[in-house]
């Protein structure tokens, strides 16, 4: 239907007849002259309509509106001088039409194109209109472009791409799993898969060595702008590799892609942080390391205090640690509020954080007055107190103090907008992750990264002795701008080991059998060391986008309620149906189903 697209044509095409097919992305009507620009998804092209080059067209043309389609044929010429957009690629030259046929009429827009949306509901509702926007349009390019560079990098490294089923059992992700009812198997279900984790292990058994596979994975969890509730992985499994063979292959991976889609080489030999000091210095296992703001630890301050607080605490084994906001002393009301709210979220056991700030050379703050001249000199040293600095502290439980001011940090560098004109990309590894972590709600030890990582070697005595806390796991995971890309681990190749980490986690013989028994088995027979890891494609395409939710890099997203508005899912099911695959809904019948979103009460089941 067309010669060119609408971003080919330049002035060595001048004089050449062609066609061009797309959407009229605006109309201006100048009298005598109508200047139409057609967009398709490369770009626009200037198309000029006037009366004494084709009356007919001309006259068509009158009855233009925004994003009908329309076909043009026609000769291409230069620009009168002085009328060149520099703005698009095609700005030199214009299209003189012989012919227009209105393929297909567009009713009126429910929202502007050319306008950034504020509100998402309508765009969602009206995607495949949201979509044609030149940003999303972007987007979803660069997304394909990163995935043909990752597929390209990965066949090259000798890696096979293979697919695994979506209709599996539940696997030990972490989420709650999506369910589908079987109708062959009355009474039984399916689970989507979280990750293909098992699966790619079993590969490794049979001895495919190294795969990869672009897969669509399925969580039901809260979601946040990071996370939606079907997203993909670039989910890689190898043998015979060790962690640094992991890793080196991964910068390889994260350079190619970066280089595809930003034209942008970020190296490789990223940083590596264990996991404590990532949690001592940042509070976070997954750090924004584009500012400072770092935690630093008071111990040495309040070594001798007589501030009973601090004392009791750091005699207890708690700490006390402190970050300093850099000219932040002008904080609101507002803002010191909001943080409050999110220290109490993150576990602070009182209704406010504990600052020290200093301006007009002055230092307040509740705090000051108790510390001892002594401790306040050393206090401004260590935390090189300036005019205009804040200082927030936290003391107690180590975990919790890391966890308050890690919070604070990141909301803190929000709200001082640290990172608004950022172009740095700070990659990082952050390695040597505890391999359980003691869940108070279920009294029991629950895996950090998942059931089949491997104990640190140099732990296993620890694991012997019963001290769960210490051990460390061969587990890694890869950290851009404050986001967790990826994930990974060396795995547990041997059935004793792995039968024993299931018994730990609470999973008993029995259970284990019925569960995993297939893994188990096929460790009996000759499993090769493996490892893998697991790339977050969604993220990827977000950060390379330069965008802050990865809804903005998927075609179709959820909202936060796991709701599709455009296409009403999730949707009701008839009765009938439900009996095939023989459910029954608990859900009152005399009621209407929830809205997709909304939450059930008590009452309603
Ligand atoms: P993990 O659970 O860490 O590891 O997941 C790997 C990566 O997947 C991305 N991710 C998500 N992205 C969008 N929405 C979500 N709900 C979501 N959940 C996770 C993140 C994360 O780093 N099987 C292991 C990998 C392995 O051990 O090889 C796994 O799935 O970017």
């Amino acid at each position: 239907m067309r010669t060119h697209h609408c971003n080919e044509l330049r002035e060595s095409h001048i004089g050449q007849t062609v066609t061009l097919i797309g959407w009229v992305n605006t109309v201006r009507d100048q009298g005598g002259v109508i200047f139409v620009d057609l967009r398709d998804r490369e770009g626009l092209t200037q198309i000029v309509f006037r009366s004494e080059e084709n009356s007919e067209a001309m006259a068509a043309s009158h009855k233009l509106r925004h994003e009908d389609v329309i076909q043009v044929s026609g000769q291409v010429v230069k620009r009168i001088d002085g009328s060149d957009n520099q703005k698009i690629d095609t700005g030199s030259i214009e299209v003189v039409p012989t012919s227009l046929k209105i393929v297909n009429k567009a009713d009126v827009l429910p929202f502007p194109l050319d306008k950034e949306l504020s509100n998402e509901d309508l765009r969602m509702k009206y995607r495949y209109l949201d979509l044609r926007r030149a940003r999303m349009s972007k987007n979803i390019r660069q997304r394909s472009v990163i995935t043909s560079a990752a597929r390209r990098y990965l066949d090259e490294a000798g890696f096979y791409e293979i697919e695994t089923p979506i209709l599996s059992n539940p696997t030990p992700e972490g989420a709650r799993d999506f369910l589908v009812p079987s109708r062959l198997n009355p009474g039984r279900f399916y689970a989507l898969p979280q990750a293909p984790q098992q699966y790619k292990q079993l590969m490794m058994v049979a001895g495919l060595e190294k795969y990869y596979q672009i897969a669509r994975c399925f969580r039901d969890e809260d979601l946040r702008a990071d996370r939606q509730p079907e997203f993909t992985q670039i989910d890689i499994e190898a043998s015979f590799i060790q962690q640094n063979d992991i890793i080196s292959l991964v910068e390889g991976l994260l350079q190619a892609m970066f280089k595809a889609g930003l034209d942008l080489d970020v190296g490789t030999g990223f940083p590596r942080m264990t996991y404590r000091e990532a949690m001592d210095t940042y509070g976070s296992d997954k750090p924004d390391t584009r500012y400072g703001m770092k935690i630093i630890d008071l111990r040495d301050v309040f070594a001798a205090t007589e501030f009973k607080l601090f004392r009791s605490i750091l005699e207890g084994g708690g700490v006390a640690r402190a970050i300093n906001a850099k000219g932040f002393a002008g904080i609101t009301t507002g803002q010191m509020n909001r943080l409050n709210e999110i220290a109490i979220q993150a576990g602070l056991p009182v209704k406010t954080l504990a600052f020290i700030k200093c301006e007009n050379g002055e230092y307040k703050g509740p705090l000051w007055k108790v510390f001892t001249a002594a401790e306040k000199e050393a206090l401004i040293a260590t935390l090189d107190i300036e005019e205009g600095d804040i200082v927030f502290f936290g003391a107690g439980a180590v975990d919790t103090v890391s966890t308050i001011l890690g919070r604070v940090r990141t909301e803190v560098a929000t709200m001082m907008e640290l990172t608004k004109d950022s172009t740095a990309f700070n990659f990082l590894w952050v390695v040597d992750f505890p391999l359980l972590a003691y869940d108070e709600e279920t009294s029991g030890w629950g895996a950090v990264h998942h059931p089949f990582t491997r104990p640190n070697s140099e732990d296993l005595a620890l694991l012997e002795e019963g001290k769960l806390a210490e051990v460390r796991a061969v587990a890694y995971d890869v950290v851009l701008n404050g986001y967790e890309l990826g994930g990974g681990s060396i795995r547990i190749h041997e059935k004793e080991l792995q039968a024993k980490m299931f018994e730990i986690l609470g999973v008993g013989p029995e259970d284990q059998a019925v569960k995993f028994g297939h893994l188990l088995d096929a460790f009996r027979f000759g499993a090769p060391p493996h490892g893998g890891l697991a790339l977050g494609l969604d993220r990827i395409a977000m950060l390379v986008a330069g965008e802050d939710s990865i809804r903005e890099v998927i075609a179709f997203p959820k909202n936060n309620k796991g709701a599709d508005l455009m296409s009403h899912s999730p949707c009701q099911i008839d009765l009938k149906q439900l009996r095939e695959v023989y459910v029954q809904s608990t859900w009152k019948d005399t009621k209407p189903a929830p809205e997709p979103g909304t939450v059930a009460s008590e009452t309603d089941v």
